[in-house]
């Protein structure tokens, strides 16, 4: 019998991101840039100021979601709700009666007023399971002398490619590589990823105020 080779590839520890556009969110997003910085001169602000958060950036309290009295904040709160609800279901074996009918989802989520010079350093939110960012503003676009300003920059945490002379990972197709995932920041867009992977925002150098809401995502049962 002739020899003949039989086997397939598996993505082993893939790691499950969601970016997107949230689409008809001009109105919406207008309305929530009118707000926060409203909110910000009225000095709805994290009264902790994280060593992450550097330069200038307006850090608002983690009880965004909780604010519905503004229907700005109810509208996206629902339409993120939306979001990861879909992503959820399609990432993991709950069904939708199961999640809705026995789980709930725990919310932290504040927005971010950047402004030039601002940078949110390495951190990851490994409490949770989801974490996701969306932007209202997405400020400024990033200029040939700056070419990743207010990137938000997500890294692989297997850390392999620590042997220069190793050419084995050297030249991996898109779906297996390695370096980073770099995400430009423009309104309406959103990325969903795993809490536990590290990621920093790249010093923005912008002029206009770069605008984004993060949520942290737990998932209890009822
Ligand atoms: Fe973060």
């Amino acid at each position: 019998m002739q020899q003949r080779l039989n086997a397939k590839p598996k993505p082993c520890f893939a790691t499950p991101v969601l970016e997107g556009t949230i689409e008809g969110t001009e109105q919406l997003n207008k309305a929530l840039t009118s707000l926060f910085l409203k909110m910000e001169a009225d000095n709805y602000k994290n009264k902790t100021r994280l060593n992450t958060t550097l330069g200038n950036i307006f850090d608002s309290p983690g009880d965004l979601f909780k604010q519905i009295q503004h229907p700005e904040v109810a509208e996206i709160r629902k339409l993120i709700n939306l979001t990861l609800t879909s992503w959820i279901l399609e990432t993991s074996t709950f069904t939708e009666a199961e999640l809705k009918a026995n789980h709930y989802f725990e919310y932290e989520s504040w927005f971010h007023i950047t402004r030039f010079g601002g940078t949110k350093s390495l951190h990851h939110h490994g409490q949770c399971g989801w974490s996701m960012v969306y932007y209202v503003d997405g400020g400024d676009p990033p200029t040939e002398e700056y070419p990743r300003s207010g990137f938000l920059q997500v890294y692989d945490p297997r850390r392999i490619r620590q042997n220069p002379e190793d050419q084995g990972f050297m030249r991996l197709k898109p779906m297996f590589d390695y370096g980073g995932y770099s995400f430009r920041p423009e309104a309406g867009k959103f990325v969903i990823f795993p809490g536990y992977l590290e990621h920093e925002v790249i010093t923005y150098f912008g002029q206009k105020p770069r605008i984004m809401i993060a949520v942290n995502c737990m998932i209890r049962k009822k």
